[in-house]
């Protein structure tokens, strides 16, 4: 369904993004090499509990943690692993979902784990363009497919890079999952119209080399992720965000001076 929220809502939504990223916050002191991806599940429940908010993704379709990391052509849904040590040069994908007081909130942020070449730089430096792009878009009267055209534009024509399809942004509020879909692919003036009060998610992943990708299972067999298909490495960031007559306003905000435009 497709909700059109009131200013109360927002602001709730709002307060809910401040814990998520409070969460990022404080992982860019955690992530580095030699601890294990297991650490970033412990700091995220931990910090979740201390701001009275619950992790949204525990429990949601038998998922058991609070957060998904993935790490290098891992795409999205990876499980946090004790056994999964961080190495020098590593990329990491974090993603959760945070509610508070019934407020969903969803936010992916990539790491470097210490030094990263120079094409991890500019992977990351292109996938977090091309959100914010994506973001540009998201304005009263544009069409969805402005948000997918704009990126894939980006991703595809301007940096040779895959645009992954499979896996797409969406509505939020009031459950972690609602309409409209939001694809990082699409064609300019077609889809459906955006509107004031609208909340959604935009969250490309993009790939050093084919935008597709392969699923794979966790070696329980419980539980289903995605990496890249030829093994290339992969970004992701995430915001979730809402349509206002000023244009879209971030609700995850991990920078107020970077996102200082897009604030309520
Ligand atoms: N936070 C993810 C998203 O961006 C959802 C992850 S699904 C889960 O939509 F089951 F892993 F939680
Ligand atoms: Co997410
Ligand atoms: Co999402």
């Amino acid at each position: 369904m497709i909700t059109i929220k009131s200013a109360r809502e927002i602001e709730k939504m709002a307060a809910s993004g401040a814990v998520l990223a409070g969460v990022h916050k404080g992982l860019r002191d955690i992530i580095k090499p030699g601890i294990s991806s297991w650490e970033i599940e412990r700091f995220a429940n931990r910090y979740i509990a201390e701001h009275g908010a619950t992790p949204s993704e525990k429990g949601f379709e038998g998922y058991k943690y609070a957060t998904c990391v993935s790490v290098n052509d891992e795409v999205a849904h990876a499980i946090p692993r004790k056994e999964l040590i961080l190495k020098n040069g590593d990329i990491v994908k974090v993603d959760m979902t945070v509610n508070l007081d019934g407020f969903e909130s969803d936010s992916c942020w990539s790491y470097a784990v210490g030094e990263v070449s120079d094409d991890v730089k500019h992977l990351m430096d292109v996938t977090k363009k091309a959100l914010y792009l994506g973001i540009d878009q998201a304005t009263v009267g544009n069409r969805i497919g402005d948000i997918g055209h704009a990126i894939q534009d980006f991703v595809e024509n301007k940096n040779h890079m895959g645009d992954v399809r499979e896996l797409i942004g969406h509505g939020i509020q009031p459950t972690m999952h609602e309409q409209p879909n939001v694809p990082h692919y699409g064609e300019a003036g077609h889809g459906l119209r955006l509107r004031e009060g609208m909340t959604i998610t935009i969250e490309p992943m993009v790939n050093l080399g084919t935008w597709e990708i392969s699923s794979k299972m966790t070696p329980d067999d419980s539980w289903e992720y995605y990496v890249s298909a030829d093994g290339s490495l992969s970004a992701q960031y995430e915001h979730t965000l809402v349509i206002t007559k000023d244009g879209p306003k971030i609700l995850t905000s991990q920078d107020p001076d970077f996102d200082a435009k897009y604030l309520l």
